[in-house]
C-alpha cells in the first residue's frame, strides 16, 4: 500500500477505535444510565474539569481476558475514562468508571489505567479525583482484578498526606472496592444513586437473617449521617461535581505547597458586634456555634465537612484574610457540645488532614466534657478520644483556639489547649475553664459539709474558677478578648504565624491510637 494511503487507513482505524471508546456500552446502556438519573462517565469528567481541558490517556486500552467469552466482547478503553485536566486553572487527575461497560467493573487493565494516573499525580504533585460507579471486581478476571484493586490501595496509601485524594460515589461501590474511597481524604455520595457496602443485603440476609434495603444499608444518607463513611451528600451528579470543584479551591495541590490565597474584600479588622450577645447568659442554654464561625470568617463562607455526622462537633473549611483555614468547633446546640466517640474521630481525621496539607487550624471551644455512659466507655471512648488528643498534639500547622464558653476537664486539654503546642489561645469573657462544673466540684469537695451552705459554695466556685482569668493568670490563655474582636485577632495571629516552623524528632511514624 502506498505510504499516504496507509497513513489514511491508520487515521481511519484510529478514528474508528476512538468512536468505539466514546460509545462505551452503547446507546441502550447509556439511555439506562440517564434514566436512572446518572450522567455518563465522560459527561461527569467534562463537568468536573474546566471546559476543554481534559486530556484522555489510555483510551485505546483493551482488556486481556479470554475466558467466559470475553474475547468476543472487547471495548476500546475498557470502560474507564482516565486522564488529566484543570480545575479552576490548576492541574488535576481524574478517573471515571463507566457503568455501561461490564457494569464499570475493574479489569486488570483498568487497574493499570488508574495506577498510571495515580503515579503521575504523585510525581507531579496534583490531586486525584475518582468518580466511582462500578459493580466491583470484574468477575471474569478473578484474582487479576483483585490484584488490581490492591495495586490501587497501595497507591492510595502512599499518596495519603502528599496529594489530596477525593472520591465521588455516583453508583454502586461494593465489596473490597469500597476500600479505595475509604483510603482517600473525602468521600462524596449522591442521594439515592450511590451505595457503598462491604457485603450487600442478600449476603446479610443469608448470614445474619437481617432484612435491610440497599438504601438503608449503604445509601448516601446512611453513610453521611450514621456511619460517617461519607463526608458530603449531594442531590445529583451535577451538584456533586460542582461541590468537589469548590472543595478543591481551599486545598493546596500537594503537601509541599501552601493552600491558595484568594483575594477577599472582607475587611481584616471587621468587628462583629453580634458575637457579643451570641453566648446566652445562662451557661446551660444552647446556641449555634456555626453563627460564630460565619460571623468571623471571610464573607461568612463556610464549607462544612461531615455536616450530617456527629453534629456535636462542627468541622469545615473557610478563609481568613483570603487564606484557607480548617475550623473545628464544639456545637453547644447538639448534646451540649460534649465530646463522644464519633465527634472525636470526626475531628481527629480533619485535624490530621489540615496538618498534612498546611492548613492552619482554628478551634472554637465550648465543651462541657466527654459524654458519660456505658455505651461510650464500652465503645472505647478512651482510645477514640485519644485520637483527637493525638491529632492536636501532633499538628504543627499554625493553631489558634478561641474558648467561647466551657472548657472543662480532659476536654479542655484535648481541644487545642496551650499545652498541646497551640500557638495562640484566646478566651471570651464568658469562658469557664475548670476541672468540672461547680455543682460536681462542690459535691466532691464539700461532701461532708453542712448542705445548707451548698448554694453559697457553688456561687463561690463559679466566681473563682468558672472564668477565663485563672487560666489567663497562668499564661494558658494569651488574651481574654471581646467576642466582636475575634476576626481581627485571628487574622493578626495567622499573619504572625505565617513562617512557623516546628522541629520534631526523627521517627518512622507515630502510633496513633486506632
Ligand atoms: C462483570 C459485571 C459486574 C462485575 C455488573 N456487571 N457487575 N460484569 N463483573 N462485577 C455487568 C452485568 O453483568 C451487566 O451486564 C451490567 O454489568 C449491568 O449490571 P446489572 O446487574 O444489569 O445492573 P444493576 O441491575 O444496576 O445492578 C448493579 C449491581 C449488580 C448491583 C452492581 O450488577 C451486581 O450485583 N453486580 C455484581 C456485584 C459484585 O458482586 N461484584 C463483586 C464484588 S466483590 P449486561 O451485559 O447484562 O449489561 C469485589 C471484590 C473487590 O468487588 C475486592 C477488592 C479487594
Amino acid at each position: 500500500m502506498p505510504p499516504d494511503r496507509e497513513a489514511n487507513a491508520r487515521v481511519a482505524e484510529l478514528r474508528r477505535r476512538q468512536a468505539a471508546a466514546l460509545a462505551g456500552g452503547g446507546p441502550q446502556r447509556q439511555a439506562r444510565q440517564h434514566a436512572e438519573g446518572k450522567l455518563s462517565a465522560r459527561e461527569r469528567v467534562h463537568l468536573l474539569l474546566d471546559p476543554d481541558t481534559f486530556e484522555e490517556l489510555d483510551q485505546l486500552v483493551r482488556h486481556r481476558c479470554r475466558d467466559f467469552g470475553m474475547d468476543a466482547q472487547v471495548i476500546d478503553g475498557d470502560g474507564f475514562v482516565t486522564g488529566y485536566g484543570l480545575i479552576h486553572g490548576r492541574l488535576a487527575y481524574v478517573f471515571a468508571q463507566d457503568f455501561t461497560v461490564f457494569g464499570g467493573s475493574l479489569s486488570a487493565t483498568n487497574a493499570q489505567k488508574i495506577c498510571k494516573i495515580m503515579d503521575l499525580a504523585l510525581q507531579n504533585g496534583a490531586p486525584v479525583i475518582g468518580l466511582n460507579d462500578s459493580g466491583g471486581a470484574r468477575i471474569q478476571e478473578g484474582v487479576l482484578s483483585l490484584g488490581g484493586y490492591a495495586d490501587i490501595f497501595l497507591r492510595n496509601t502512599i499518596a495519603s498526606g502528599v496529594i489530596p485524594q477525593i472520591s465521588a460515589i455516583l453508583g454502586p461501590c461494593a465489596g473490597g472496592a469500597v476500600y479505595s474511597p475509604a483510603l482517600t481524604d473525602f468521600i462524596f455520595m449522591v442521594d439515592h444513586t450511590a451505595h457503598m457496602f462491604v457485603t450487600g443485603p442478600d449476603v446479610i440476609k443469608t448470614v445474619t437473617h437481617e432484612d435491610v434495603s440497599k438504601e438503608d444499608l449503604g445509601g448516601a444518607q446512611t453513610h453521611n449521617s450514621r456511619s460517617g463513611v461519607a463526608h458530603f451528600l449531594a442531590p445529583s451528579d451535577q451538584e456533586c461535581l460542582a461541590h468537589i470543584r469548590e472543595l478543591l479551591r481551599y486545598l493546596p495541590q500537594n503537601n509541599a505547597e501552601d493552600p491558595p490565597q484568594l483575594p477577599s474584600t472582607d475587611p481584616i479588622d471587621r468587628a462583629a458586634p453580634e458575637l457579643d450577645t451570641l453566648v446566652p447568659a445562662a451557661s446551660n442554654q444552647p446556641y449555634d456555634i456555626k453563627e460564630a464561625i460565619r460571623l468571623t470568617v471571610d464573607d461568612g463562607e463556610f464549607l462544612e465537612v461531615h455536616e450530617h455526622f456527629a453534629q456535636n462537633i462542627v468541622i469545615g473549611l473557610a478563609r481568613l484574610d483570603g487564606r484557607s483555614v480548617g475550623i473545628v468547633a464544639n456545637q453547644p446546640a447538639v448534646l451540649a457540645g460534649c465530646l463522644d466517640i464519633n465527634s472525636s474521630t470526626k475531628a481527629a481525621r480533619f485535624v490530621r488532614f489540615c496538618d498534612a496539607f498546611n492548613i492552619p487550624i482554628i478551634t472554637f471551644e465550648d465543651v462541657p466534657g466527654f459524654l458519660p455512659g456505658t455505651e461510650q466507655e464500652w465503645g472505647g471512648i478512651i482510645k477514640h478520644g485519644a485520637k483527637l488528643l493525638y491529632a492536636y498534639a501532633e499538628a504543627t500547622v499554625p493553631k489558634i483556639t478561641v474558648i467561647t464558653r466551657k472548657a472543662y476537664g480532659g476536654a479542655y486539654c484535648v481541644m487545642g489547649s496551650k499545652h498541646l503546642r497551640t500557638d495562640l489561645n484566646y478566651a471570651w469573657p464568658s469562658a469557664e475553664i475548670a476541672v468540672m462544673g461547680a455543682e460536681g466540684a462542690v459535691n466532691i469537695l464539700s461532701r461532708r459539709d453542712d448542705p445548707a451552705g451548698r448554694p453559697a459554695r457553688i456561687d463561690d466556685y463559679n466566681e473563682r474558677f468558672a472564668t477565663p482569668f485563672v487560666a489567663a493568670e497562668n499564661g494558658f490563655i494569651d488574651a481574654v478578648i471581646e467576642p466582636r474582636q475575634t476576626r481581627a485577632k485571628l487574622i493578626r495571629g495567622l499573619r504572625m504565624l505565617e513562617n512557623k516552623k516546628v522541629a520534631t524528632p526523627r521517627k518512622k511514624h507515630g502510633n496513633i491510637p486506632l
